[in-house]
C-alpha cells in the first residue's frame, strides 16, 4: 500500500490545492494531506478551521485523509507511515526553494522521496498569500477558492472571529 502526503500551510486551500490533492490521490492508494500547525507563524485561520476547509473541499476524495502536524514532515511521514512527499510545483521562482526542502527533508529521512507535480497552467499563479491580499482589499476570489472558502473569509475579514464552517 503506498501511502503519501501533501503537506502545506493552506491558508486557506485554493484551487490549486485542490487540484494537486485530486491528481495526487490518482497516484497513491492513501494521501495524507498534511496541514501545518506553525506555532511561530500566525497564519489567518486556525489549523481547526484549515482542517475544516480542506474537508469539505476533498468530501468526494474517498482516499484522502486531513490530518495536522507539528514539527518535522519527515518525522510525520515516519509516524504516518508514508514513503512519499508530494508537493506541487507552479514557476521557477518556487524551485529553490522546494529543492532544498527535499534535500534537507532527504538528507534526514533516505527512505522518504519528494515528488513534484507541475500545477495546471489555469492555476500557475495562483497563491493562498495573493488571494488573501486581494480578499483584504475586497476584491472578488471566487475564481481562486471554493465558494464555502470565500464565505468563511469575508467572515473572518469582516467579524475576525472563528470562521463557522
Ligand atoms: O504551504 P507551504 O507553506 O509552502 O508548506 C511548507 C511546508 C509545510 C511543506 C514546510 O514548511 C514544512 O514541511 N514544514 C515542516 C517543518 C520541516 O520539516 N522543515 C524542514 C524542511 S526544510
Amino acid at each position: 500500500m503506498l501511502k503519501g502526503i501533501y503537506p502545506g500551510s493552506f491558508d486557506p486551500v485554493t484551487f490549486g490545492h485542490q487540484d494537486i490533492i485530486r491528481r495526487s490521490a490518482g497516484l497513491v492508494d492513501e494521501l495524507i494531506v498534511g496541514v501545518l500547525n506553525n506555532k511561530a507563524k500566525s497564519p489567518l485561520f486556525s489549523v481547526k478551521e484549515r482542517v475544516r476547509m480542506l474537508n469539505e473541499v476533498t468530501k468526494d476524495m474517498p482516499n484522502v485523509r486531513i490530518v495536522p502536524f507539528e514539527g518535522l514532515l519527515v518525522d510525520f511521514a515516519r509516524r504516518s507511515g508514508a514513503s512519499v512527499v508530494i508537493r506541487g510545483l507552479r514557476a521557477i521562482t518556487d524551485f529553490e526553494y522546494e529543492l532544498q526542502m527535499a534535500q534537507t527533508n532527504h538528507k534526514m529521512e533516505p527512505e522518504i522521496e519528494t515528488i513534484f507535480l507541475t500545477t495546471s497552467l489555469d492555476y500557475s499563479y495562483l497563491s493562498s498569500t495573493t488571494v488573501k491580499e486581494v480578499a483584504a482589499f475586497g476584491g472578488d476570489i471566487s475564481q481562486f477558492v471554493p465558494e464555502f472558502v470565500a464565505d468563511c473569509m469575508k467572515e473572518k475579514m469582516n467579524l475576525k472571529g472563528e470562521c463557522k464552517l
